[in-house]
């Protein structure tokens, strides 16, 4: 989402341009997938300047600047957001007759897409829907434990298909994950078709039959998601739900759909972040009367505390931070930041952290444990975000350790907490069913290190009777009122620990 934001958008026209750009315009390239990414742009042309809107994907933009002309023109187009400003930048170019936009990233100009005159209404911002009054969804019963899963996003973006989610069922199904609580295939953004007349939203091509995949999923002992949002459209561009939450659900419990993933993305266009909570209100009160129960997950980036009303729309999960992405820095961040929302955190309802990038590359092993850990210790939706139809066996073992996995799926839910921090030495305990604690050591630093916990310090008032290394799989020999162990840089040990 940071990385799309950074986005520029230019246009461009020729000298020997008859007339003026003054009117409604749509600049459309397809995705390969039957459906086109569309960019609008209603232009008044005065004294060699233009001023007017654009819109596209996510964003409404108004035109702030306009350079060059009378063939090119650079566009800086802004747009308001939560105190921020979103710029992108376009450039226009004319040529005879025809009228080409290219957007502008990290100053370099993408290829010019054609655009073409159309009617003065296409592309306006659809009307607010009603905003209800609010009211508390019930509980849906679902998500006792934190969701294990399966997401497109992290690895497969823009390129998810039918062929890729039967190909990562099958093999969710046999390569130990389904057994050790990895369940809910969701399909991310990108999924989504046009909306017939009579309001119907459909799959594009990469998704001949949805109702057949979720049979096909199901058929392997396993669930299947999708991804909308309460804008008029998704992050990308696609169609979301915005004033058709209740076809949508009923669509969507009809092909068998068991988890939701909405995004706020779009509707930033018509709403500010105080019309979350009724508009996720509406499509909480859409799933529970659709007839089916679907996991309802939360995705606004962790703006306004959706932790103190996400229960209250049907939430399951709510995301507490914008997009992780697959480096230390990022997964580090996330993560030993997440202390301070464990209050919030219990069965039906979680705090979500975003999605694993384990098995994706741009981190070590060692790293990748230390994410394991850490989001169990926080009680974390474990979402498998990497090519699961081809690991590694150290990644297969990160991903499937079951030891690690029981302090997720802990059923009391409730999440870890820092104990107390040494420079980049950290120690965060976490409350289990049945009196046991969850201990772990990380290391943040840039050397091995020692790292000590006394006893007495994560809530023991003398020396434990036992306590188990879940990465070694060994229990250690306890020697007093304190354990110290060699933790590697970025690494973790993570202990089970009894009374
Ligand atoms: C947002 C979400 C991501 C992903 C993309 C899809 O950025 O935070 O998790 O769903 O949209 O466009």
């Amino acid at each position: 989402m940071l990385i799309r934001n950074l986005f520029l958008i230019s246009v461009v026209a020729t000298a020997s341009f008859a007339g003026d750009l003054t009117g409604n315009w749509l600049a459309a390239s397809p995705n390969g997938d039957g459906t086109t990414r569309k960019i609008w742009l209603n232009l008044k042309q005065q004294d060699g300047r233009i001023t007017g809107t654009i819109r596209a994907t996510q964003f409404f933009y108004t035109i702030s600047e306009s350079t060059g002309g009378p063939d090119r023109f650079t566009l800086t187009a802004t747009m308001p957001d939560e105190g921020h400003e979103r710029r992108a930048t376009y450039e226009l170019i004319v040529s005879g007759n025809d009228l080409s936009v290219a957007l502008v990233r990290n100053n370099i100009a993408g290829t010019p897409v054609p655009a073409h005159r159309v009617a003065a209404s296409d592309g306006a911002l659809p009307a607010r829907v009603t905003m209800p009054a609010l009211h508390k969804v019930p509980d849906n019963g679902l998500a006792r434990t934190p969701p294990m899963g399966w997401n497109s996003w992290n690895k497969f973006n823009r390129l998810v298909s039918d062929e890729i989610v039967r190909g990562v069922a099958d093999s969710i199904a046999s390569n130990g994950m389904r057994d050790a609580g990895y369940v809910y295939i969701t399909i991310d953004d990108t999924w989504e078709g046009e909306r017939d007349a009579q309001g119907i939203l459909h799959s594009n091509n990469k998704f001949p039959d949805m109702k057949a995949l979720a049979d096909y999923v199901h058929g392997k002992g396993l669930k299947l998601g999708l991804y909308s949002g309460p804008g008029p459209t998704t992050c990308e561009g696609y169609e979301a739900s915005h004033g058709h939450e209740v076809e949508d659900a009923r669509t969507w419990a009809s092909w068998g759909i068991d988890y939701l993933k909405y995004d706020w993305c779009g509707a930033r266009m018509l709403y500010s972040d105080a019309d979350e909570q009724p508009l996720y209100q509406r499509m909480g009160d859409a799933l529970a009367a659709s007839g089916r129960k679907i996991v309802f997950s939360l995705c606004q980036y962790g703006r306004l505390d959706p932790w103190k009303w996400g229960p209250d729309v049907g939430g399951n999960l709510w995301r507490t931070t914008g997009d992780i992405s697959d480096r230390w820095e990022s997964m580090e961040r996330i993560g030993f930041d997440q202390g301070r929302l464990a209050p919030y955190a219990k069965p039906g309802h979680w705090n979500d952290p975003d999605m694993l990038e384990i098995g994706n590359g741009g981190m070590t092993d060692t790293e990748y444990r230390t994410h394991m850990s850490l989001w169990s210790m926080l009680a974390a939706p474990l979402i498998a975000g990497n090519d699961v139809r081809d690991m590694s066996q150290a990644i297969r073992e990160i991903l499937l350790n079951k030891e690690v996995i029981a302090i997720d799926q802990d059923k009391a839910g409730k999440q870890a907490s820092r104990a107390s921090q040494s420079g980049e030495h950290e120690i965060w305990t976490r409350e289990l069913d049945g009196g046991d604690k969850a201990v772990a050591l990380f290391n943040r630093g840039k050397q091995t290190a020692s790292i000590t916990v006394k006893w007495s310090s994560v809530g023991f008032a003398k020396s434990p009777s036992h306590a188990r290394d879940l990465w070694a799989h060994k229990d250690l020999a306890l020697t007093g009122a304190e354990y110290t162990a060699e933790v590697p840089s970025h690494g973790v040990m993570l202990l089970r620990v009894r009374k």
